[in-house]
């Protein structure tokens, strides 16, 4: 074969690379799209049902990205991160309306009920190949530092890094957003609270890291997402 001919084909092949490698891009960023439309339908299936908790998830998820990545990028990266932290009360579907609604304290028996969303959570999730990493946030996401906390009363590093930032961000959510109960407080009130928690219901290095989250950055995320 001549060099010329050579160097045609060559030229042909690292053609025919560029071109399956664009189109396998193209094909992994549809996938990821799907990924990200389920968990979004699945995540809508429970805000729908909690008119109080509106885009609790989306929050959520939001201030747990933004810590995560200052503790640990690399887990900020993993897509389940951000699927764990919005699916994380996936499980309530599968309570019924006149426990998930009730204004009034729960008998201990809705109160055992209510606290098996987590599991119920872990369970539908789990079986779902691209979720089983988010599946350990949903299962851990009511775990206490203190080992006090439910499903399976891990303590400290037993829980996933990812469930004790989620912990952080969800209390920092439902603390400032109003309730029909309550008024929210404010971000300094919140950050006292929570402070007040390191080392009982929370991990006290990501609360360390709550302090590097400007109001800025949080009250972008109110904004934005509303
Ligand atoms: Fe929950």
């Amino acid at each position: 074969m001549e060099a010329d001919e050579k160097e045609d084909q060559l030229q042909r092949y690292a053609a025919d690379l560029r071109d399956t490698f664009v189109a396998e891009r193209q094909r992994a960023e549809e996938l990821r799209s799907s990924y990200v439309a389920t968990v979004r339908a699945l995540t809508n299936a429970v805000e729908a049902r909690d008119a109080y908790t509106g885009k609790h998830a989306e929050r959520v998820a939001a201030y747990g990205l933004e810590l995560t990545r200052r503790i640990d990028p690399e887990l900020a990266g993993d897509p389940q991160t951000e699927f764990g932290f919005l699916l994380h009360d996936v499980g309530k579907v599968a309570i019924p309306d006149g426990v998930l609604y009730k204004a009034t304290d729960l008998s201990d028996e809705e109160q055992s009920l209510m606290r098996r969303h987590p599991v119920i959570g872990f369970e539908i999730v789990s079986g779902i190949e691209f979720l089983t990493d988010a599946a350990q946030i949903v299962r851990h996401h009511h775990e206490r530092f203190d080992g006090e906390g439910y499903p399976d009363g891990l303590a400290g590093d037993e829980i996933p890094l990812a469930a004790r930032i989620f912990a952080v961000a969800d209390a920092l959510d439902a603390m400032t957003t109003d309730r029909p109960y309550r008024p929210g407080l404010t971000i300094d009130q919140a950050r006292e609270e929570i402070r007040a928690g390191a080392g009982a219901q929370f991990d006290p290095t990501v609360v360390e890291q709550l302090d590097g989250l400007s109001d800025e950055v949080i009250e972008r995320i109110r904004t934005e997402i509303g």
